[in-house]
């Protein structure tokens, strides 16, 4: 039996046990080097995302909700220099590194390229990166030493982020201190579990969610790092907020002081409407709560200081502990689907770009994996001083919006 015979024989018993024999419908049709292709993208895909046990997960109710109390602004200052030292020792020690969360599509900003190519300058090129570089480098400074730096890519922008930062040289920053590496994607299906062909040699398949960043990382070539270098805490954040601080001093120190396994950067919602995900507890550990799931009691429920309880929404920016990470990579969390307009070939064997929804999307969400940590610190930041999200192309959190806000801050653009 040859090789391309041998990987065949694998592909088919691998399909069958996922119910997905359709995936070579044009198998037969296609040339040697297509044919080798799809038959390594059968075997490297994990169909058990589709399984019933953790679709079923996805219809769980939520456990019960209570408030989480915040670490707010009067607080943070009244110890502001204790956190801090304790901070920048972490720092220099080397315990800390920051994971840039650069993997996602940018749907609906709709750039074609990575969303930290997006320039959002006005008399000069600013990008999205040059500003999360140049906020790291600013912290670097500070600790008097290179912070190492993870960027987590997808198959979808990975040689697109590494050719932008390499042709503009990282801004600046130390180019062996950052790191790169490519996180898992997940098929796409129609309604009814059928993985979809994007191409008759080539199965539909999406970044899976910004939940999977830390086995991502750990089975990546770089993942060594993390004990080599002694990395005890690990600041995840987005690529979107254009005024996102990494490594903050006062949040690593606020963090560890606190004895928490994650800390997590939030901001004073500015209505109770606003639609943000909010800290709470959930059945007794820490829990992200997305507006949709708030019922109208949780939304009047008001604290001791008369204000509503659940008032701290998160702004993608967490300090998690790696050890206590590690203690839950080998678990599985929930998948979320998403219903989604999926380009994919029709019964005919036609590419079709659909204009209405037409499957699915999986993903699995860092929310969950706060859900996982024993403790969470939720820290106040000023939100006109660090949140300016890039999200969409006009509006609310559009680059207009976020130009105004860097302008306040005093940023030349
Ligand atoms: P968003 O939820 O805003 O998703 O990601 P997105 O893909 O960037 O944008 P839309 O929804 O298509 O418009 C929040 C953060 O999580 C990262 C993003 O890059 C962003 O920093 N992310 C998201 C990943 O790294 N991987 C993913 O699969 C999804």
């Amino acid at each position: 039996m040859s090789e391309r015979e041998k990987k065949l024989e694998a592909a088919k018993e691998r399909l069958k046990a996922f119910g997905q024999e359709h995936l070579l419908k044009y198998y037969g049709e296609l040339p040697e080097t297509e044919q080798d292709a799809l038959l390594s993208q059968i075997l490297a895909t994990d169909f058990s995302v589709l399984s019933p046990g953790q679709l079923a997960a996805e219809k769980k109710a939520r456990g019960r909700i209570e408030p989480l109390s915040c670490l707010e602004l009067p607080a943070i200052e009244a110890r502001r220099e204790a956190y801090e030292a304790a901070g920048l020792k972490a720092l220099r020690g080397g315990l800390c590194a920051a994971v840039l969360l650069a993997g996602g599509m940018g749907t609906r900003l709709g750039l074609s390229g990575p969303k930290g190519a997006c320039d959002i300058g006005i008399t000069r090129p600013v990008y999205i990166f040059q500003r999360l570089l140049e906020n790291l480098a600013e912290t670097a400074r500070r600790a008097l030493r290179p912070l190492r730096l993870f960027i987590m890519t997808s198959e979808k922008n990975d040689a697109e982020t590494r050719a932008f930062l390499r042709e503009h040289e990282f801004f600046g920053y130390p180019e062996e201190y950052v790191s790169f590496f490519v996180q898992d994607m997940a098929p796409c299906t129609d309604f009814g579990g059928k993985v979809l062909l994007e191409e008759k040699g080539r199965i539909a398949a999406s970044p899976n969610g910004n939940g999977g960043w830390f086995v991502s990382l750990l089975r990546s070539e770089a993942g060594h790092l993390l004990a080599d270098e002694g990395i005890r805490w690990l600041n995840v954040f987005g690529v979107d907020n254009v005024l996102q601080r990494i490594l903050d001093p006062v949040f690593v120190g606020a963090t560890i002081l606190g004895g928490c396994a994650v800390g997590s950067k939030v901001v004073r919602k500015v209505s109770p409407e606003e639609k943000v995900g909010v800290m709470c507890l959930e059945d007794g550990r820490p829990s992200v709560i997305e507006y949709s799931e708030m019922t109208p009691e949780l939304l009047a429920e008001r604290n001791e200081k008369g204000e509503p309880a659940y008032n701290f929404g998160v702004i993608l920016n967490y300090l998690f502990s790696v050890e206590e990470l590690r203690k839950h990579a080998d678990g599985k969390l929930l998948l979320h689907l998403a219903r989604k307009k999926i380009p994919c070939l029709d019964e005919t064997g036609r590419a079709v770009r659909p204009g209405e929804p037409n499957g699915l999307k999986y993903e699995l969400f860092i929310f969950d994996q706060i859900h996982e940590m024993p403790g969470c610190l939720p820290f106040e930041v000023v939100r006109e001083r660090e949140f300016a999200p890039v999200k969409n192309a006009q509006g609310a959190d559009s680059v207009e919006s976020a130009r105004r806000l860097c302008e306040k801050n005093g940023i030349a653009l």
